[in-house]
């Protein structure tokens, strides 16, 4: 199904880059001041506080995933680029969800994460491997961007050769777009789609034949209700995990090691110390240092749930990184502190029927990555002329790190 797409920067204009990037000041602005906010141009409901936002995302008889508009920006709109709605879980709602999100599931058990845990050591130990005899290094390109992309190749069971291929498909299908260059961004995506799903396609068909043990074989497997999916399925759904789950680890992890630089230097060495501290750590970067975590839904019949009179059809955003600095649930929370006991109910990955379902595998990934790391380098420092605005650049995820310099010391 192919929404009109509401942008976000129609909805909140920065001043600057970097404010988007950490717009702490204007969440602090609107939990104080106007916490349920209607925004006319978008015709936008804006739902800033915790329980509020805890709403939207778990009533769903209320808020509905399924509305025609969504601030989503979604991959190429040819049959190659598009999920089928046979697979799409972001724009069902249950009970129909449900049967999706199972067959899904398959490929996200327990069982595969152990299995995962050497797969995902392995790359984030070559990597680290193939920067530690360098002085400085720009950890965005050489760490924090390949690793997810690595990391989710290898798990779907794609050939080694071909990665850089991967990589690059996936940067151009998910590229993030303007009104002025839409069209142009647009050819270019589904020339890429289509593409990938040339190449990917061959690649299920045979692994039909010879299952093994990776993501697209479970995908192959799984089955609820007597239901499976077609290898076209497949390959589709597989574009839906890449958009879901490699941008939005590689920017967490880009800007946990921002956050090591400016927000707390003292805080590598105290991990480096103890690294029993990596799973806190990763908790409060979530939560503190993930920015741009906000998802819609469109009102399925008149309320007053939120406090105003939502009528049926309006489509309501809920930021969720917002809720993330509310004071009724963080104490002090405009302060990165690993050590705070309930980091953990961030909201940086959904609640409710929606609920990320690579929460456990980005886990994962950003513990291995830090501690990998930090057994490697004893110091990092910052360099001098580095300047936050010339270094970010817009993504489908808003502005992220394009690239951070930073001087290692083994
Ligand atoms: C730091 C990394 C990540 C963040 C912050 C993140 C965030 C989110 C959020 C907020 C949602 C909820 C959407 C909604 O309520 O409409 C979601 C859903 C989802 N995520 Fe993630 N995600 C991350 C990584 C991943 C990874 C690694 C994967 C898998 C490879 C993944 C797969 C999914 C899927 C399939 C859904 C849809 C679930 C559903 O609708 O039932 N995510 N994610």
């Amino acid at each position: 199904m192919n929404k009109e797409v509401v942008l976000l920067n129609e909805v909140k204009s920065f001043g600057t880059r970097s404010e988007e990037f950490f717009p702490l000041a204007w969440y602090k602005e609107m939990l104080d001041n106007q916490p349920v906010y209607y925004h006319e141009p978008t015709k936008t409901w804006n739902v800033f506080k915790y329980n509020d936002v805890k709403e939207v995302l778990s009533n769903y008889e209320y808020f509905s995933s399924e509305g025609a508009k969504t601030t989503i920006p979604v991959g190429a709109s040819n049959k190659e680029g598009s999920i089928p709605d046979k697979v799409n879980v972001n724009f069902v709602d249950p009970p129909d969800h449900r049967k999706r999100r199972s067959l899904l599931s398959a490929a996200f058990t327990p069982r595969s994460l152990k299995n995962w845990e050497p797969q995902i050591q392995r790359i984030a130990s070559e990597l680290v491997d193939e920067i530690k005899e360098k002085d400085t290094v720009d950890i965005v390109q050489s760490f924090a961007a390949p690793l997810p992309s690595l990391v989710i190749a290898e798990l779907f069971g794609v050939p080694i050769k071909d990665r850089d291929q991967f990589k690059h498909w996936v940067d151009i299908i998910f590229q993030p777009y303007t009104e002025e260059n839409a069209k142009e961004v647009e050819e270019k995506k589904q020339i890429a789609a289509k593409e990938y799903y040339q190449y990917l396609y061959p690649i299920v068909a045979e692994k039909r034949i010879n299952l093994t043990d990776d993501i697209i074989s479970d995908l192959i497997r799984s089955e609820v209700d007597g239901e499976q999916f077609t290898d076209d399925e497949i390959v589709r759904v597989t574009m839906a995990l890449l958009g879901a789950g490699v941008e939005t680890t590689g920017h967490m992890l880009a800007n946990t090691f921002y956050s090591l630089l400016y927000d707390d230097s003292s805080l590598y060495e105290e991990l480096r110390n103890d690294l029993e501290l990596v799973p806190q750590a990763v908790e409060e970067m979530l939560r503190y240092r993930f920015q741009i975590s906000k998802r819609d839904r469109t009102v399925t019949q008149d309320n007053n749930l939120l406090g105003v009179n939502l009528k049926k059809g309006d489509l309501v955003i809920a930021w969720m990184s917002a809720a993330n600095m509310d004071e009724a649930i963080f104490e002090d929370p405009f302060t990165l502190n690993i050590h705070r006991e309930n980091n953990k109910r961030h909201m940086t990955f959904g609640k409710g029927p929606h609920f990320c379902l690579g929460a456990p595998l980005a886990r994962l990934e950003l513990k291995i990555a830090l501690k990998t790391f930090l057994t490697q380098f004893s110091k990092i420092e910052p360099t001098e002329s580095f300047q936050l605005e010339e270094n970010l650049v817009e993504s489908a995820a808003g502005q992220s790190l394009k690239q951070l310099p930073l001087k290692l010391h083994s």
